[in-house]
């Protein structure tokens, strides 16, 4: 069994979509361990504490700096063995401590299609660029923001009546498929990184 933290800063849809997921037995040999946030009133927390999974809080304000405030997400998911992290909606820049030490076990969800619209907002970003098509990005962390080896992508057409919102929400609906289905590719160890590119083995 790989266990599994997901890291959090809001709705948590896409950490419901994972949980669902495994309790339907589409991936198994995996466990959520414990849920993360930097958002002490994340619904994330509550969809978490209602499927009986840890939850923590680590309030960035606490902290003196950055590295203060990684030490204490290491910290928490110390004793977990941790084999997989899903940053689901966790808006911050991952340390290098972090990275360094769960190398090619760090997946992020991207609401775009990678690497056009790296950052926050990417979807209101899309709209604003008027493109035609597009998406959302599974992805393994590294250093850079939203530039690591790419495991899954999903395209999704931009309509002529759309808004940012409604985009967002037809990106948000292939979301909840990629993330589940990378999470078991990487759970049946079908992933391999070969520099920037993921193999599918
Ligand atoms: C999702 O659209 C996710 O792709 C995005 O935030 C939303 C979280 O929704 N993530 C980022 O923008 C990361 N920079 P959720 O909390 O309902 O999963």
């Amino acid at each position: 069994t790989i266990n599994i933290a997901v890291l959090v800063s809001g709705r948590g849809s896409n950490l419901q979509s994972v949980i669902d997921s495994i309790e339907s037995g589409d991936i198994q040999n995996a466990a959520i361990k414990v849920v993360i946030s930097d958002i002490g009133d994340a619904y994330a927390l509550e969809r978490a504490r209602n499927h009986r999974i840890s939850t923590v809080f680590i309030d960035p304000s606490s902290f003196e700096n950055k590295q203060a405030f990684e030490q204490e997400i290491l910290r928490a998911l110390k004793g977990h063995d941790i084999g997989l992290i899903l940053l689901a909606g966790y808006m911050r820049i991952m340390g290098k401590e972090m990275i360094r030490t769960y190398r090619n076990r760090i997946i992020n969800i991207h609401p775009a299609l990678l690497p056009s619209f790296m950052g926050l907002h990417a979807q209101q970003q899309a709209f604003d660029y008027g493109v035609k098509v597009s998406g959302c990005t599974v992805h393994f962390v590294d250093e850079g923001m939203d530039t690591g080896p790419i495991i899954l992508q999903k395209c999704v057409p931009v309509m002529e009546d759309d808004t940012a919102e409604t985009l967002a929400a037809r990106i948000l609906e292939q979301e909840h498929k990629i993330l589940p289905e990378a999470v078991k590719l990487f759970v049946e160890g079908k992933l391999k990184v070969e520099g920037r590119v993921v193999v599918h083995t």
